[in-house]
């Protein structure tokens, strides 16, 4: 083995010109004996990269990095030294011999579908600037891209006549289908996207895939993504990750967005290390994949429920992948908008601030168990624990496992403490009395306060409903009148606890005004609760 990755470096380092390597990702000019440009591996303006195509080496005067074609490729490429000799060898057009040969003819009908999917991208990007296209330029350019922007992710327009099935007569019928690009129909093949605008979808070694198909006449559904092929695997790709791969190692994280025009936006923006999932299905593959460069996640969702949602299930799914060092956070785009809004009529600072602002996993969590259960009830907190527990049981980490439950313990018991003090006040079961015998009695009562002290046993086993809101406590109130109130209180707070139930219900079934009425409410329910105990304490 060692021989013949001696004899095949030789030979690559004899093909390839290190300047024509290092030239395919950083622009070089020659000046005297060596060729200079800005370091790859350091932030700089003026060039103090150097490379020298005799030697065969580059270096930089700036940081100090220092190697060959193959440490190059390595570095900047993200891979390790056998991928950067396939790299290299491709680019040498030497054939290296594979460990496990793949069927030669399963290599062949691949690289033809990698074929036309990329010579389908060039005629749908022409047809983008052509008559044809011309409404589907006016949209992609009103939503903000330039014609860079157009060119870099090689956006185009499939028209509205089959066009691939007629334009590929030369390729076989079953490669076109193969692709997904083509489906066979009674009258032959036909074209799968129409008037559609075209986003190429990349596999991390930046080849096309598949194709993303937004509909430009507001016909539904908004997008319609080639299905599963041989080449792509829609569970597995992550969109826009062959053009994150960098950022994603040099930032140390990555920014997850839920749409790809978003992804595009983010990454043009300065987020260059933002992906999306396809679809709004984040997988456990589309996870896998981006930590493989690191474990520093932020998922950036939108504020509607449907993001909420998502955030919940990405929460789920990124569990087993959390390290002592792993850094995930969650970002809320409020007002219904999304990246894409917020960079267009806000601006980069502005997305800057909700990217730092996100909220780190274990509070994320916390919060989710705290929002999604009724925490006043014995029940719902039931509910939480059952729902961190299992949560936390998928944390692969073992370390970071105990400690994640020991500090929702120091949660719990500093937070839900005092719900668990009052349920034998809110628990009182009070029989049922008709509305003229408690109004009578709510008169005698509040007229002779004595009588409170004589028949206080008999009083507390009715329901009686003592006045709307909570009393403000008086608190040389005389044991008597303390009892009322106590009495007003409780009830009081049966009442907000069940609107705390069905507030909750709503907010679970996506009524999202019930939001705000619920933080009020579980204020007023610890504003009651202090009285309570104030009172209690008398
Ligand atoms: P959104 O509905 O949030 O759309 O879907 P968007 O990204 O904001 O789209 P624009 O800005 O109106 O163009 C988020 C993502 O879900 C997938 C797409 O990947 C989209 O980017 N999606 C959405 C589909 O696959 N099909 C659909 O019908 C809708
Ligand atoms: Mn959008």
């Amino acid at each position: 083995m060692a021989d013949f990755n001696r004899n095949f470096t030789d030979e690559i380092r004899e093909r390839l010109s290190i300047v024509d390597v290092v030239s395919r990702r950083v622009p070089l000019t020659k000046k005297g004996q060596n060729y200079w440009g800005c370091c790859p591996f350091h932030n700089e303006k003026t060039p103090s990269f150097s490379v020298n195509e005799d030697k065969g080496f580059f270096h930089c005067f700036g940081c100090g990095k220092h190697g060959d074609i193959f440490s190059f490729v390595m570095e900047t490429d993200h891979i390790d030294f056998v991928a950067a000799m396939q790299e290299l060898a491709n680019m040498a057009g030497i054939k290296l011999p594979e460990k496990n040969p793949r069927p030669a003819d399963v290599v062949s009908r691949e690289k033809s579908l990698f074929q036309i999917c990329d010579a389908a991208a060039n005629e749908y990007h022409e047809k983008l600037f052509s008559d044809e296209g011309a409404h589907a330029l006016e949209y992609v350019r009103g939503r903000g891209f330039s014609d860079d922007m157009i060119k870099k992710y090689r956006i185009g327009y499939a028209p509205k006549k089959n066009f691939i099935a007629n334009k590929f007569v030369n390729e076989k019928q079953e490669n076109l289908i193969a692709t997904g690009l083509c489906r066979r129909g009674d009258y032959g093949l036909y074209d799968f996207f129409r008037d559609k605008l075209m986003f190429p979808i990349f596999n991390p070694r930046g080849q096309i895939v598949a194709f993303s198909g937004r509909s430009l006449d507001g016909s539904e559904p908004k997008y319609i993504n080639t299905s599963d092929t041989e080449i792509f695997h829609k569970r597995k790709t992550v969109f826009g990750f062959n053009f994150a791969r960098d950022a994603i190692y040099r930032n140390n994280r990555s920014i997850v967005v839920e749409g790809q025009i978003d992804a595009i936006k983010m990454q043009v923006n300065g987020f260059g290390e933002t992906v999306a999932p396809l679809g709004t299905a984040l997988t456990e593959d589309h996870i896998a994949l981006l930590c493989k460069s690191n474990r520093n996640i932020t998922f950036c969702f939108d504020g509607d429920n449907a993001g909420q949602k998502a955030a919940a299930r990405a929460c789920g799914i990124v569990m087993p992948f959390l390290r002592d060092n792993s850094d995930v956070k969650f970002a809320f785009v409020s007002g219904g908008k999304d990246p894409d809004e917020i960079l267009r009529n806000s601006g980069t600072d502005a997305m800057r601030k909700i990217i730092d602002d996100a909220v780190p996993l274990v509070d994320f969590l916390w919060n989710l168990a705290n929002t999604n259960f009724v925490i006043s009830t014995p029940g719902g907190r039931v509910q939480a624990e059952k729902f961190l527990k299992n949560e936390l049981e998928k944390i692969t980490d073992n370390d970071l496992k105990s400690e994640m439950i020991k500090e929702y313990e120091k949660r719990k018991f500093e937070n839900w403490r005092k719900w668990k003090r009052d349920n034998n006040i809110v628990n009182i079961k009070i029989p049922d009395v008709d509305a003229v015998t408690k109004n009578t009695l709510v008169y005698i009562v509040n007229t002779y306060p004595e009588m409170v002290e004589r028949h206080g046993d008999f009083l507390a086993t009715l329901n009686i409903d003592f006045g709307g809101a909570a009393a403000e406590l008086d608190l040389s109130l005389n044991d008597s009148e303390k009892y009322i109130v106590s009495l007003k209180l409780q009830r009081y707070m049966q009442r907000l606890n069940i609107q705390n139930k069905e507030l909750t219900a709503r907010l679970l079934s996506g009524d999202e005004t019930a939001r705000e009425e619920l933080s009020k409410n579980s204020a007023e329910i610890m504003r009651t609760q202090e009285k309570l105990e104030q009172l209690i304490s008398l």
